[in-house]
């Protein structure tokens, strides 16, 4: 039985609910036909980042200066003599070259700290050719004399800015540590995000205990990391009409099938292609259609959100009442 697996995100219609997320995959152009050809739905590109924006305009970079207590760790995460793959005029020539080779949609993507620093460069991605913009909220709090309402107030002010800024759909990445998740997509879906990507992933230094060093580390994500997002694509699901992207611990077309019955309109990728390759994703896509067909899903819409938190036989799952539950489950 042949399964409907058009999908819509982002007012576009997607062949699929598979998606490259944003990531060094779509640097080269030759590893984006081969994405394609696999059957990526959409291609998210990688964030752009405000510091090389800045870095390259005077203008706005006093006004950044500004602000450099209040997201010292985003600048740390980024030491001034960081080499970006694409500049900020490469970037967008670079949205119109895969355009010309690529039928699908492209999402740029954007990671900015102050309203004004990048709401110019929306509005360049935009005209650039992108058929819609994810906004990175990437930044890590260090200053306790700001507030976690400062800090949402901030964020949601910059995705205001920018939706008003560009006609395109905005989708807002974001990470887990919000306090009040559901508030503050709630905050979002106000300053006109049309979408929600769960989550990004911080890149947690190690320390190397021999030579003193705080170490970067980048490590690829597995399947365990999935759990944090099907909990609150569960929960979100059915409290807004925001679209809900799934990023995170994706590898398994058991692992896409389970983002999409938590709630996820689409399924981000990018650690397992980085390890297995392109052809990753049409693995992936196959098996979901197979397994999808083999349970009589009709479609991807009946599947969507079928174990939300409302539709899950057992809402109390994922609620704050398993928590005792699972405690006193554990035996040794
Ligand atoms: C090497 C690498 C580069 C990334 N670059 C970006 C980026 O530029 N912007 C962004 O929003 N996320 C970026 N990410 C995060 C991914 O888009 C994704 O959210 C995260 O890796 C979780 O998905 P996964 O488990 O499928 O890897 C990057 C991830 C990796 C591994």
């Amino acid at each position: 039985m042949s399964v409907e697996l058009k999908t819509n995100y982002l007012g576009l219609e997607l062949k699929h609910p598979l998606i490259v997320g944003a990531s060094p995959l779509v640097d080269q152009l030759p590893k984006i036909r081969e994405l394609e050809d696999a059957g990526a739905a959409a291609i998210v590109m990688h964030s752009l980042f405000e510091e090389q924006i800045t870095s390259n305009e005077e203008g706005i970079d006093a006004h950044i200066h500004s602000h450099e207590e209040t997201y010292a760790e985003a600048t740390s995460y980024f030491p001034g003599d960081v080499d970006f793959a694409l500049g900020p005029d490469t970037y967008l020539e670079r949205i119109a070259e895969i355009k010309e080779i690529v039928s699908v949609p492209v999402i740029g993507s954007l990671n900015g700290r102050t309203p004004t620093g990048w709401t110019s460069f929306a509005k360049d991605i935009e005209s650039a050719g992108a058929d819609a913009l994810e906004l990175n909220l990437y930044f890590q709090p260090t200053d306790s004399e700001i507030s976690s309402e400062e800090l949402e107030a901030h964020a949601a002010s910059t995705v205001e800015s920018v939706c008003q800024k560009v006609s395109i759909p905005v989708a807002v990445k974001l990470s887990p540590y919000f306090s009040s998740l559901p508030h503050f997509v709630r905050r979002l879906e106000k300053a006109g995000a049309k979408a929600v990507v769960l989550f990004n992933r911080f890149y947690q230094p190690d320390i190397d205990i021999v030579n003193l060093e705080t170490v970067p580390a980048l490590r690829l994500s597995d399947s365990s990391e999935l759990l944090l997002r099907l909990r609150w694509l569960a929960i979100l699901r059915d409290r807004f009409s925001v679209d809900l992207s799934c990023s995170g611990g994706v590898h398994t077309s058991d692992d896409a099938i389970k983002a999409i019955m938590a709630g996820a309109d689409t399924v981000q990728m990018v650690s397992s292609l980085l390890q297995k390759g392109p052809s990753h994703l049409a693995t992936v896509l196959e098996k979901m259609t197979l397994w999808l067909g083999e349970f009589d899903y009709k479609s991807i819409a009946d599947a969507r959100g079928s174990m939300s938190h409302r539709n899950t036989p057992n809402p109390e799952a994922v609620e704050r009442a398993n928590y005792l539950k699972i405690l006193q489950s554990w035996s040794s």
